[in-house]
């Protein structure tokens, strides 16, 4: 069988894994560096997730991240993926007007920043006809149900979604829903494993999970959670895969001690003149 492990990750290969019974790996980035690491180490999707507001930029939740904040982080995120299928997350309120303004927002994602496909949270009736506006605009589009964290002021709470039968069927109805209006994917968060399995063995198009158990056809978590770069509460479905705040920590702290000290830089961080050079302002020094 050929190696296709350097081929461009495309919406028809996510596909075609699915069919094989091949998982997805995903994570996201705001970076160029750390884009590159995961294109390098084989990541298949990467998504420049609006976590950006809360793991970089410092916001209490994602909902004041803007268009511009995430086309900004989506650039040097496309530079960087020579291989993964790089998505850019529609932000709150980027698809909450009109339709034009939704589709003049997903568009920028691809036409400025380099992203080949957008994500859109929730699957209401006005959500689905907007995706189905993105897709007819040759805008490829990811969904994402359960625990969708833009609702964070009507959920009051982030929790597990769809725990209840009620809950748990009206979240693999709007799963095929998002299939019919043509989303390549769709993200299931915090949900029960019994409903991803279901939801997983329903659709044709591939779930990505997190929080979601390991049926799904894919997993996703946040970078900065999965790499321990992050000080604050991770929820159990996060497995820390390092610990680069203590990494990060434990060099800055080496760095003061050696400035205060005088021990950085040494003589091999140091430039030096040519002996000539040195010799001639030596004289220079004397006359002036
Ligand atoms: O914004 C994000 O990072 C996400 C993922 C957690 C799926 O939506």
């Amino acid at each position: 069988m050929a190696d296709t492990s350097f081929s461009k990750v495309t919406i028809p290969s996510l596909r075609a894994k699915k069919a094989a019974g091949e998982k997805i790996a995903a994570l996201t980035a705001y970076d160029y560096p750390v884009a590159r690491i995961l294109d390098e180490a084989g990541i298949d999707v990467i998504l420049v997730g609006d976590s950006l507001g809360m793991v970089v930029l410092g916001y209490e939740n994602t909902i004041p991240v803007t268009m511009d904040e995430m086309i900004h982080h989506t650039k040097p995120v496309a530079r960087a993926a020579k291989r993964a299928l790089v998505v850019g997350d529609m932000p709150y309120f980027s698809f909450h007007v009109s339709e034009r303004e939704t589709v003049r927002n997903a568009s920028r994602f691809l036409k400025e920043a380099g992203a080949r496909a957008v994500k859109v949270e929730g699957a209401s009736n006005k959500r689905l006809r907007l995706i189905e506006a993105l897709v007819e605009a040759e805008i490829p589009v990811m969904g994402h149900v359960g625990l969708t964290p833009q609702s964070i002021h009507h959920l009051g709470q982030f929790k597990v979604r769809g725990g209840a039968a009620k809950d748990a069927a009206k979240l693999v109805r709007d799963a095929l829903t998002l299939e019919k209006a043509g989303v390549f994917a769709v993200v299931l968060e915090c949900i029960p494993q019994e409903v991803a399995r279901i939801i997983t063995g329903k659709l044709s198009v591939p779930t990505i999970g997190i929080g979601a158990g390991p049926w799904c056809d894919g997993q996703i978590l946040v970078f900065h959670d999965m790499a321990g770069y992050e000080v604050g509460y991770l929820p159990k479905f996060v497995k820390k895969y390092a610990d680069l705040q203590r990494i990060l920590g434990g060099a800055v702290n080496a760095y003061v001690r050696e400035v205060r000290a005088g021990t950085f830089p040494a003589d091999e961080h140091s430039y030096h003149m040519k002996p000539e050079a040195a010799r001639e302002l030596k004289k220079l020094g004397r006359i002036s």
